[in-house]
């Protein structure tokens, strides 16, 4: 890059304040992009458990899911992911340091009397790379989604026996419907 292009890109960037301001534009825009997101997933996964049963299932956590989120993130500039404190898949799952601190938050508001289907976070941070605005929305354990990540006594065997040889890692079990299961996060980048 030349040093003239260097700099009109130092000037444009001094115009970002402006816009990382907008937190609340911001964070509508990331309710509007989540709620429709999440409704297909509950959706498919129902769905294909009438279908073809849990085992089927898999297919829409394993695939459809991270598709949808890799979709909606070039459509839009963002990075939208699934993450969790207790993955089943650590590459894709892996909650970055803000969303630790952030799922970590969840645990306190509803130990402290908030509702699971309510939370949300939103945030503007600066990184040495620059400022981001971060956002984040409970994601909140369906009966339908026991099958996969309940307690050992409502995960059929086959299903147990393809999470054991797939995800030997895995963490994310034990769970009852109404608890919170992770985060849908959106990172853009101002
Ligand atoms: C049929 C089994 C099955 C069902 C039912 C199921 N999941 Fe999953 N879930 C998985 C598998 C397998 C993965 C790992 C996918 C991968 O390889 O990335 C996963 C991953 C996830 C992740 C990503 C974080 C992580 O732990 O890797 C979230 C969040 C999640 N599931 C939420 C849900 C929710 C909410 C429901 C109910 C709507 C649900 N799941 C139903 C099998 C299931």
């Amino acid at each position: 890059m030349s040093k003239k292009l260097v700099l009109s890109a130092l000037l444009m960037l001094s115009a970002a304040p402006a816009i990382a301001d907008d937190l609340s534009k911001y964070q509508e825009e990331s309710r509007a992009i989540i709620g429709p997101f999440a409704q297909q997933l509950m959706a498919e996964n129902k769905k294909a458990i009438k279908e073809g049963g849990p085992d089927s299932a898999i297919k829409v956590c394993k695939d459809i899911a991270p598709k949808m989120a890799g979709d909606l993130s070039r459509q839009h500039g963002i990075k939208l992911t699934r993450v969790s404190l207790k993955v089943r898949n650590p590459l894709l799952g892996t909650a970055d340091e803000w969303e630790q601190k952030t799922l970590k938050q969840f645990e306190e508001r509803i130990a402290k009397g908030e509702k699971p289907e309510t939370l949300e976070a939103a945030e503007i941070v600066s990184e040495p790379a620059g400022k981001y605005f971060r956002y984040m929305k409970g994601i909140v354990l369906q009966s339908g989604c026991t099958a996969c990540h309940g307690t050992a006594d409502v995960i059929d065997a086959t299903v147990k026996a393809r999470l054991t040889a797939e995800y030997p890692h895995d963490q994310a079990t034990g769970y009852i419907a109404g608890q919170v299961r992770g985060g849908v996060s959106i990172k853009r980048a101002l």
